[in-house]
């Protein structure tokens, strides 16, 4: 099994930036972490503040054959109607994943493109919410 992390603007940050909202473990340290965890899945993350090149990754995921993507669209979230057709036109599933519990946060957040193409949406579980996300690609495979 391969899965692909894909993590938006600022998120490079993890661990320094807002650690009242995010934490102050860096992603390369989760990331670690998740490998330990699922020794069995081939794991990949990536980053980047560009929103056409996390455009350009979405796509490039489906011709690299990963069964599973798992999307922190960062504050994408709430504006990109690009992204949001990026995911709509891939076939590969994509779990949409917030570390706060953007519901609790201001109104601007309430709002997702992503959610509605999204094969489900996780929020407000601190960094976790990537295994909660992995662990969701496993148990589809396993039904
Ligand atoms: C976030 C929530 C977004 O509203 C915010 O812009 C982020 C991170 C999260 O993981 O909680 O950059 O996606």
């Amino acid at each position: 099994m391969k899965i692909l992390i894909i993590n938006g603007p600022n998120l490079n940050l993890l661990g320094k930036r807002q650690p009242e909202i995010y934490g102050s473990v860096t992603f390369d340290q989760y990331f670690a972490d998740l490998q330990f965890l699922f020794k069995e899945i081939e794991l990949a993350s990536y980053q980047s503040n560009v929103e056409g090149e996390l455009i350009n990754r979405l796509h490039e995921a489906q011709e690299e054959d990963y069964d599973g993507i798992v999307l922190n669209p960062g504050a994408y979230t709430h504006t990109s109607l690009a992204l949001a057709d990026a995911v709509s036109s891939i076939e590969t599933p994509v779990v949409e994943i917030h570390i706060s519990n953007v519901m609790d946060r201001e109104q601007i957040r309430h709002i997702s493109y992503i959610s509605k193409n999204a094969a489900g949406v996780v929020s407000g579980f601190g960094l976790d919410g990537y295994k909660l996300a992995i662990q969701s690609f496993v148990n589809l495979r396993n039904q």
